[in-house]
């Protein structure tokens, strides 16, 4: 009896996945140090790291093994060969597209909600993290301005939300065929995509030009409610732009409410791209208005500094948003607990879900909204000095201003008097140029048809010398392009 008290108690394996206890914690210690490694190091490293389509195949198409192996061995050598070989998103240089930098404790939290397997579809099932997430839906709703009888839900991302409302705004409508939505043609793609998921006409979507600003052409919107209400059709949607992707630029939401008040039609705004932006005085004076809409879209995985995915959809009438979406089967009776226990399956497409929102609660928790307020203030910051070295430039042309963190411009050299096919290839050149030299990632667009370069500034990583070598480096790529 006495010799078995300083024995090591045997564990009981959990079952047939089961690792050995000291196995799972160097497994753990070595990811993070992987992840803390690539993080202090994230600034020396190039910006992209892809390959091709037969690169790719050429290393990883196998059969799966049919016998087990080491974990350390099968993670170290996974996390070398597949999570390297991509776009760093999060680098200090990354102005492509939409960058995003999360929090290292909101990648933590996230990391440590997979490993407790939160399943936040039902109240029964994730009572804290469901609590959780109404607080941090109604610091959202704070933020945007929105009444107390809003509410909403996490979502995978922007175009999971934006899809959510289209369907709630045409949930009771019984003539789809009839019905017609309005986009501007700055709008995100997700929202024509939306639009033709929940049933609208192709031939019902209109699609209104924008003014020389990029906004929306109110005269135009008008003339077309006009014209569809004439030949019988039901305007029934209008999404607004809170922040364009495309050039930043955010609606007249103001006016577009006005409009839906007048003609009872719903306005969705989808701020995915600025909505976070509300927090710095800047821009809530861009986003006025946002508050009147009928659903909001947010993105957290953007501004708001958060691993992916997490979206967000905000609706002015949240029992119309239960109601829209709420089915109770026989065999989820238990989970009915009575309303005041929000079941998050009852608030969109999603029975199984995770918990979205605890990063966001202890990234939030841990460095207070002050700092938020400044990382995102210092993006607009760094965007404005990004204008001021174009339009100072001999070889750059400014194509649109700095607006909620994003600037497009192009080289368009003094004296070369380029023709728009000779800007072009030029543009792309240098923009593929700066991708494979690896020290930063710029993206393009077209503005009325026009080649531009875009430089968006999201992450809180970026840097006033990031931004200012990026814009040095596009003069002199174009420089040894036109030698
Ligand atoms: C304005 C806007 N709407 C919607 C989306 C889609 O969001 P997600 O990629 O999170 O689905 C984006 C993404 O960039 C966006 O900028």
């Amino acid at each position: 009896m006495q010799e078995n008290i300083n024995k090591p108690k045997q564990r009981v394996p959990l079952g047939p996945f089961d690792l050995e206890e000291q196995e799972m914690r160097e497994l753990g210690y070595k990811a993070i140090d992987i992840l803390v490694d690539r993080w202090v190091s994230l600034r020396d490293k190039d910006v992209w790291a892809g390959g091709s389509r037969s690169e790719m195949e050429e290393m990883f198409r196998e059969s799966p093994p049919e016998e087990r192996s080491s974990a350390m061995a099968v993670m170290t050598e996974s996390v070398d060969k597949v999570l390297t070989r991509a776009a760093r998103i999060d680098h200090p240089r990354f102005f492509a597209f939409v960058p995003s930098s999360p929090t290292w404790p909101s990648v933590i939290a996230d990391a440590l909600a997979t490993g407790f397997n939160i399943f936040q579809g039902t109240w029964l099932e994730s009572a804290a993290s469901s609590q959780v997430e109404l607080v941090v839906l109604d610091w959202f709703r704070e933020w945007v301005g929105m009444p107390e009888s809003a509410g909403g839900i996490l979502t995978s991302g922007g175009s999971a939300a934006n899809l959510n409302a289209l369907f709630l705004a045409r949930s009771d409508i019984h003539r789809l065929d009839q019905a017609v939505v309005y986009l501007s043609d700055q709008g995100h793609s997700s929202l024509e995509r939306a639009a033709r998921m929940v049933g609208f006409q192709g031939s019902n979507i209109r699609v209104i030009p924008t003014t020389k600003d990029y906004r929306i052409d109110l005269q135009l919107l008008n003339g077309a409610i006009e014209r569809d209400q004439s030949n019988g059709l039901q305007p029934l949607v209008i999404c607004g732009n809170g922040g364009g992707t495309n050039t930043g630029v955010v609606d007249p939401l103001i006016d577009l409410a006005k409009i839906c008040k007048r003609e009872n039609l719903w306005l969705h705004v989808d701020a995915s791209y600025g909505g976070f932006s509300v927090l710095t005085e800047e821009g809530k004076s861009d986003l006025r208005g946002i508050h009147l809409a009928d659903s909001v879209t947010l993105d957290p995985h953007k501004w708001l500094f958060q691993p992916y995915e997490v979206g967000c959809l905000l609706v002015k009438n949240l029992n119309l948003l239960e109601s829209a979406f709420r089915v109770t089967p026989e065999y989820l009776q238990d989970v009915e607990l009575g309303l005041e226990h929000v079941n998050f399956c009852d608030r969109g497409l999603q029975l199984t879900r995770s918990a979205r929102a605890f990063k966001i609660w202890v990234s939030v928790k841990t460095f207070g909204m002050k700092l938020f307020r400044r990382a995102i203030q210092n993006s607009l910051d760094l965007v404005k000095e990004a204008e001021t070295y174009i339009r100072q430039s001999n070889s750059l042309e400014l194509m649109t201003p700095a607006n909620l963190g994003i600037v497009c411009y192009r080289v368009n050299p003094i004296g070369y008097e380029l023709n728009m096919e000779e800007l072009e290839k030029l543009n792309r050149d240098i923009s593929d140029d700066i991708t494979e030299s690896g020290y930063a990632m710029i993206s393009s667009t077209r503005l009325r048809g026009e080649f531009a370069l875009r430089l968006c500034v999201m992450n809180h990583t970026a840097r006033r010398e990031d931004v200012l070598g990026v814009l040095e480096a596009t003069e002199k790529t174009a420089q040894k392009l036109l030698l």
